[in-house]
């Protein structure tokens, strides 16, 4: 009897408990024994797992999370902790490893199917920037969650004729800055894939004031942050009471949507099929709605493209 390991590894992303659901079920069809590790490659390094079976992961398609918690492995970075989490993978029989994170996480995967423990990585998390999918697991949610928020700042950042100066988190990307502020109706939005000027946000706001309008929202991407003087300098120059909020992780927890709970539940029964043929070293993708998979050196080669004619439109049109 094959012997497949599922573990969650780096940020939480809505729709991992989905993913976790896919494999364990999949994989317990195909009549594997099925391994839940906790918190990622720490867990694996230290052992902690349990047996699941169909009702292990039950209850949780709808929950925000990951019912087997993650981490951020420092020793899993060096070669001795890797060693170590083979060491245990033959003692627990592991025959394959389901990873389900983003692209450190998928290094990791690497190694370890290097050194012989086959492994399938499937993208999740709220970022989107993950180059070899076009979509990975948590950013619908993600990008839901933050429109919520910022339609609720709208409501008070426009009884006060106020600017609110908005951070959503993306790590180094501005895929979540530019969706949520498209959805939002933003006057502006600052992501670090495109150069900015704060005196060019000044201008449209003026010119956007001189028509009547008294109130705006400015999404900034993480990756730029710096929201309290953004917002300082939008002051200074309109006169226009102006306020920053940063979103935080706020923006990581909550039910996924529908779209993330299939992408999901698709790409966990690919990675389980892939381990059923004794194949490893890969990560799963997303590429014009189809499930597609990737040797992973190859993967974490590929870069992936801002959506610059989205960014022209969201200029064009808002004001
Ligand atoms: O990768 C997901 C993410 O939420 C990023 O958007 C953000 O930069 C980072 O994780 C925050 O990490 P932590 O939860 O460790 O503070």
């Amino acid at each position: 009897q094959k012997t497949i390991g599922v573990l969650t590894s780096g940020g939480d992303a809505p729709g991992m408990n989905a993913a976790v659901r896919s494999v364990v079920r999949t994989a317990l069809k195909k009549g594997f024994r099925v391994l839940g590790i906790q918190r990622g490659y720490n867990g694996l390094i230290h052992g902690e797992m349990f047996e699941m079976n169909m009702r292990s992961v039950s209850d949780i398609i709808h929950r925000g999370g990951t019912i087997l918690y993650t981490a951020r492995c420092l020793e899993f970075k060096e070669e001795a902790g890797v060693l170590k989490a083979v060491e245990v993978c033959k003692n627990a029989g592991i025959d394959g490893i389901v990873v389900i994170g983003g692209d450190g996480s998928f290094r990791g995967a690497a190694d370890l199917s290097r050194l012989g423990v086959p492994c399938v990585g499937i993208p999740g998390t709220i970022d989107n920037d993950i180059s070899c999918t076009d979509y990975t697991i948590g950013y619908d949610t993600a990008m839901n969650t933050a429109v919520e928020m910022i339609d609720k700042i709208r409501d008070t950042a426009q009884s006060h004729d106020r600017c609110s100066v908005v951070e959503v988190m993306g790590r180094h990307a501005g895929h979540i800055a530019l969706n949520t502020g498209i959805a939002c109706g933003a006057s502006y939005i600052i992501v670090p894939e495109v150069e900015y000027d704060v005196n060019d946000v000044v201008k449209k706001i003026r010119a956007a004031g001189e028509l009547g309008k008294h109130h705006f929202i400015i999404l900034v991407a993480e990756g730029i942050g710096k929201v309290d003087e953004i917002s300082r300098q939008i002051e200074e120059a309109t006169g226009i009471e102006t306020r920053g909020t940063v979103l935080g992780h706020v923006q990581r927890g909550g039910n996924p949507t529908v779209r993330d709970r299939v992408v999901a539940s698709r790409m966990g029964y690919r990675a389980v099929e892939l381990l059923e043929n004794g194949i490893g070293n890969r990560v799963i993708g997303i590429k014009d709605s189809d499930i597609v998979d990737y040797d992973i050196q190859e993967a974490l080669k590929m870069k992936k493209d801002f959506d610059m004619e989205l960014y022209h439109i969201a200029n064009e049109i808002s004001f």
